[in-house]
């Protein structure tokens, strides 16, 4: 998820008016231009406080996210990152301090328009119950004027985007559908006017962890795809490593304890609140973000139910390995044999050997795959891609070995910017000596 700024690709037949000045700012473009992708969002001392209460909610958050950037508000419940968020769009007013989405300041223009710019999914996906699937996903294009025909085929484009057939789900109303099914509805009506940001907030916090696992990994690959500017609020922080591109770890009123990368808060974090938060097993945390396709996948001897009984006796008395994989007809793996089993099973592939319990796919991180590894006992777990079909394996050895390198090279990364951190002290406290850089020098 890398930053990109506005460009026109992708989604979305907009009626371009020939405006290329890649600004989100002209709301008079009619439709709005097809393909916006993700824009720099500027906090600038943003506070809000609730009528009644002494102490603000927000107060004086300053931050600032680039454009295609998914950045993840965490942070102890009541802490304010709802309240943040929500004033990022305006349904929850500030009491002070700026917005700015692509430069433009947003914090007095009205809210509507803000709407077009920002799209908004929550937990429990927030689905309007008396409308259908449809009806839900086309309320902000319909609220922006766009034509029938242009909503009508957005919200087929929306629904299979995110993986849910049109046909079928089109007109059945939010309590028909899993909690899955209307987290993924709350994500394609939050996308539907292909706004440039996307705040979510704890929008898989309803569902079971499967699901949710489900639900992030669509999520990294939409990103992939679209490069939107994404705020993400979540409890977990386990979530906040695995989509975030950067993490700001709040605490009381929205202070920022700590805004970095994942890899550098997992291995250097700013101050005991911040290592409370990212809580035991760094380590194991590590594993998260690097993905099967960043390791090493290698071969493995294979057969398959197709081939003659001969050519696999064959096979596994040649393979160097005590064991070969069997994949089916369509070249997915499908049981892990061993040169005794076929004997005891008198030659029966339908009986003989292990099932292959879990595979992993490039896009699964490490720790996906050591949990496959760890739970089928064949030290080592088969990758596959496209259909499910066989691309080799990663085993037990190649996952050590990477965990050790990528904590080496935390350890490396963390002790140079420590040193650096000292360097600049130094030379500060040198240029304050000598008396430059003194602020009152106006006089
Ligand atoms: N409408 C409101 N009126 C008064 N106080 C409010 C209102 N909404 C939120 N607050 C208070 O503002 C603070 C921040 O609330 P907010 O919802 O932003 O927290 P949060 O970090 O999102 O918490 P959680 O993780 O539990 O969702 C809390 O102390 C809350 O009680
Ligand atoms: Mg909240």
């Amino acid at each position: 998820m890398s930053e990109t700024s506005v460009s026109g690709s992708g989604s979305g037949s907009g009626s371009s008016s020939g405006s290329s000045s890649g600004s989100v700012s002209d709301d008079n473009r009619g439709e709005a231009s097809g393909g916006t992708t993700g824009a720099t969002i500027e906090l600038e001392s943003l506070t809000k406080r609730y009528p009644g209460n002494p102490q603000p909610a927000v107060e004086n958050v300053s931050m600032e996210i680039k454009a295609g950037e998914t950045v993840i508000f965490v942070g102890p419940s009541g802490c304010g990152k709802s309240t943040t968020l929500k004033m990022i769009n305006r349904l929850i007013e500030p009491s002070g301090g700026r917005i700015r989405i692509n430069g433009e300041d947003v914090t007095d223009i009205d809210p509507v328009k803000l709407r077009r710019k920002v799209g908004y999914a929550i937990q429990s996906s927030g689905l309007f119950p008396h409308m259908t699937v449809a009806q839900n996903i086309a309320l902000v294009p319909k609220m922006i004027g766009w034509s029938k025909a242009r909503i009508r085929d957005r919200v087929e484009e929306m629904l299979d985007l995110v993986g849910l057939d049109a046909g079928e789900f089109h007109s059945r109303y939010p309590r028909q559908l899993s909690g899955g099914q209307q987290q993924r509805v709350g994500v394609a009506r939050a996308l539907a006017a292909d706004p440039p940001v996307l705040l979510m907030d704890e929008p898989f916090g309803a569902v079971d962890p499967i699901t949710r696992d489900h639900l992030q990994d669509e999520l990294i690959r939409l990103q992939h795809e679209l490069h939107k500017t994404i705020v993400f609020v979540t409890h977990d922080f386990d979530e906040a490593i695995k989509l975030g591109d950067r993490i700001a770890v709040l605490r009381e009123r929205s202070h920022i304890a700590q805004f970095d990368t994942p890899e550098a808060i997992l291995t250097n974090p700013a101050d005991d609140f911040v290592s409370g938060f990212v809580g035991a097993g760094a380590a194991l945390k590590r594993l998260n973000l690097t993905r099967v396709r960043d390791v090493g996948i290698t071969d493995y001897p294979t057969v398959t139910v197709e081939d003659p009984l001969q050519d696999i006796f064959d096979r596994l008395r040649e393979s160097g390995t005590n064991e070969i994989l069997l994949l089916d007809r369509r070249g997915r793996p499908y049981k892990w044999l061993r040169r005794g089993d076929l004997m005891r099973a008198r030659g029966s592939l339908a009986r003989a050997g292990t099932l292959v319990h879990d595979t992993v796919t490039r896009d699964a991180t490490l720790r996906d795959a050591l949990e496959a590894v760890l739970t089928d006992n064949a030290g080592r777990v088969a990758v596959t891609g496209r259909r499910g079909t066989y691309e080799g394996v990663v085993d037990m050895e190649t996952l050590m070995n990477s965990v050790h390198e990528l904590l080496e090279a935390d350890r490396l990364d963390a002790l140079e910017h420590q040193h650096d951190l000292e360097e600049t002290r130094a030379t500060q406290t040198h240029t304050e000596q000598e008396g430059f850089g003194e602020v009152g020098g106006r006089a």
